[in-house]
C-alpha cells in the first residue's frame, strides 16, 4: 500500500489529518530550503568523489536542484504538507525531475544529520548578519555619544540622582554591553559552525564517505566527532538564544531609560516621530511605541530561550522528534533581533538631546555632594565626616530650596571652615564631571578617549 510518503512502505495505514498537521514541519521550516539545497549538493559532490555517485548522477542532481531553488525564489514550488517537512518535499520535486539520481542523493544520510546541518548552515549566515548589526548600532551610540560629550545629566542610583554623568559616557555604557554581545555573538558561531553532515542517523554510515570534503566544500571550521553528539546536538541553538536574550536584555534596559527620558517627568530627549504613535482617545499623546515594544520583545526571546532549553533536558540520545520543535523559537529569536536592531540604529539616530533640562535636574538633586565631600577630604577631612558635614549642608539647602553652589561662602563656611572661594569650582557641574578623570570615568576627556578607541575597534 503506497500512502505516498517516503516511508509509507512499513505501513498499513496512513496518518490522520490532524496528526499530518502535527508532525509536519513544512509550513515553517521551508526557510531552510537554501540551505538544504547547500547541504545537498555537497553531500552529492562527496558521494560523487568517493565513486559512490556518477559524474552523470551528480550532474543531473546540480542542474535539478538549480531548478528547484529557482522555483522557490520564484515562489512557484508547491510545498506539500504529505511530505511533511523541507528535505522530503525537496527530494521529492528533484525525483520527479531527474529520477533515480535523485533517489541515489540520500545515501549514507539521514534526515537526522541533513536538519542538524541545514540549521546551523543557515544560523551561521545570520549570526554573521546579526554581528553586522550589533557594530551598526553601536556606531549610532558612538555618534550621539560623541555629539553629547559636554552634556551632563544626572547619573542615577536607586532612581534617585546621584552624580552627573556625561551623556556621552552614558551611550557608551551600551556600547560596552554590544562589545560582549559582538564578542558572545563570534564565540558562539565557532561552535554553530561544526559540521554534523555524515552521522547519518546516529550511528554512522556503512559507506565510504569523506567528512572532511563535505566540510570543506561547506565552509565548516569542525566536524562534529560523535555521530551520536552530531544528530542530537542543540546546544548550539540554546547558546545562540541565550546570546540572543541578553543583547535584549541590554536593549530592554535601554529602551526603560529613552521611555523614562521621554516622559515629561524628565524630559532629557525627544525620539523623533517616526518612532512614535499617537493616542486614539487622548489628541495630547506621543507615546515611544518601539522602545516599549523592545522592552516587551525581550520577554519573547527570553522565553525561546527557556523553551529551547527545556526542549533538551529529558531527551535520550540520539536525535528524537522533539528536535523538531527547535526551529520555531529559534526563527522567530532571530527576526526578532534582527528587526530590533535594524530599527534601534535608526531610532537612536533620530534622538533629540534636551541638555537645559538635564541641568535642571541636576540642580534639585544635589549632584555635586559628593564632589563637597571629596574636597572637604582633600583639605584633610576624614571622608565619614565629611559626609556628615555635607548631608547637613545638603539638608539646609533643601529646606532653602538651593542648589549647594547657590549657597553663600560664608554660608558653606558654617558647616566646615577649611571651605574657601575654591569649593564653587567643585560645586559646578562641569567641574563635577572634569574631576572624574582617570581610566573608565566620566570626564570628557577619557569619554573622547573611549570613542576613540570603539571607532578603531569598528573599523575591523
Ligand atoms: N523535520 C525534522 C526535524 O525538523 C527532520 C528530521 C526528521 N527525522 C526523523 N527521524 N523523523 O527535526
Amino acid at each position: 500500500m503506497n500512502h505516498n510518503k517516503t516511508w509509507s512502505g512499513r505501513f498499513n495505514e496512513p496518518v490522520t489529518e490532524l496528526v499530518k498537521k502535527y508532525t509536519g514541519s513544512v509550513y515553517f521550516d521551508q526557510r531552510l530550503a537554501k540551505w538544504d539545497i547547500q547541504g545537498s549538493l555537497a553531500h552529492a559532490a562527496m558521494l560523487c568523489e568517493a565513486g559512490i555517485l556518477t559524474q552523470d548522477d551528480l550532474k543531473l542532481i546540480k542542474q535539478g536542484m538549480a531548478e528547484i531553488l529557482d522555483e522557490i525564489n520564484h515562489g512557484t514550488f508547491e510545498w506539500s504538507l504529505d511530505l511533511e517537512d523541507v528535505h522530503m518535499n525537496i527530494e521529492k520535486r528533484l525525483t520527479d525531475k531527474i529520477g533515480d539520481a535523485g533517489k541515489r542523493l540520500h545515501t549514507g544520510r539521514s534526515r537526522n544529520d541533513q536538519v542538524a546541518t541545514d540549521i546551523r548552515l543557515w544560523l551561521r549566515d545570520e549570526i554573521t548578519q546579526i554581528v553586522q548589526l550589533l557594530k551598526m548600532l553601536q556606531t549610532a551610540l558612538i555618534d550621539l555619544a560623541q555629539k553629547n560629550i559636554d552634556v551632563a545629566l544626572p547619573g542615577f542610583t536607586h532612581l534617585q540622582v546621584a552624580q552627573p554623568i556625561s551623556f556621552g559616557h552614558h551611550m557608551l555604557a551600551y556600547v560596552e554591553m554590544l562589545d560582549r554581545d559582538v564578542q558572545r555573538m563570534n564565540d558562539c558561531q565557532k561552535r554553530v559552525n561544526t559540521m554534523p553532515l555524515g552521522a547519518a542517523a546516529l550511528a554512522g554510515t556503512t559507506f565510504a564517505i569523506n567528512r572532511e570534503t563535505t566540510a570543506k566544500i561547506l565552509g565548516f571550521d569542525h566536524i562534529c566527532q560523535n555521530s551520536l553528539d552530531a544528530v542530537s546536538d542543540r546546544d548550539f541553538a540554546i547558546e545562540f538564544t541565550a546570546a540572543a536574550s541578553l543583547v535584549m536584555v541590554h536593549l530592554s534596559r535601554l529602551s526603560e531609560e529613552l521611555i523614562l527620558w521621554m516622559s515629561p517627568r524628565f524630559g532629557f530627549i525627544d525620539i523623533a516621530d517616526r518612532f512614535c504613535t499617537g493616542s486614539s482617545i487622548m489628541p495630547q499623546k506621543k507615546n515611544p511605541d518601539v522602545p516599549e515594544l523592545v522592552r516587551g520583545k525581550s520577554g519573547r526571546v527570553i522565553g525561546h530561550l527557556m523553551g529551547l532549553i527545556t526542549l533538551m533536558k529529558s531527551q535520550p540520545l540520539a536525535y528524537n522528534k522533539d528536535n523538531q520543535e527547535d526551529k520555531e523559537p529559534l526563527f522567530d529569536t532571530v527576526d526578532t533581533l534582527i528587526d530590533t536592531l535594524r530599527i534601534y540604529a535608526d531610532m537612536i539616530a533620530g534622538i533629540t538631546v534636551k541638555p537645559e533640562a538635564m541641568k535642571a535636574a541636576l540642580k534639585q538633586g544635589f549632584a555635586t555632594a559628593t564632589d563637597l565631600a571629596d574636597y572637604l577630604v582633600k583639605k584633610g577631612v576624614p571622608f565619614r565626616d565629611s559626609h556628615e558635614i555635607v548631608a547637613k549642608a545638603v539638608r539646609y539647602a533643601e529646606t532653602e530650596q538651593l542648589d549647594l553652589s547657590d549657597l553663600p561662602l560664608s554660608k558653606l563656611q558654617e558647616f566646615n571652615p577649611l571651605i574657601s572661594e575654591d569649593v564653587y569650582e567643585v560645586l559646578t557641574i562641569e567641574g563635577s564631571l572634569q574631576a572624574r578623570n582617570h581610566l573608565g570615568g566620566t570626564a570628557p576627556n577619557q569619554v573622547l578617549a573611549q570613542i576613540e578607541r570603539f571607532r578603531q575597534k569598528l573599523k575591523n
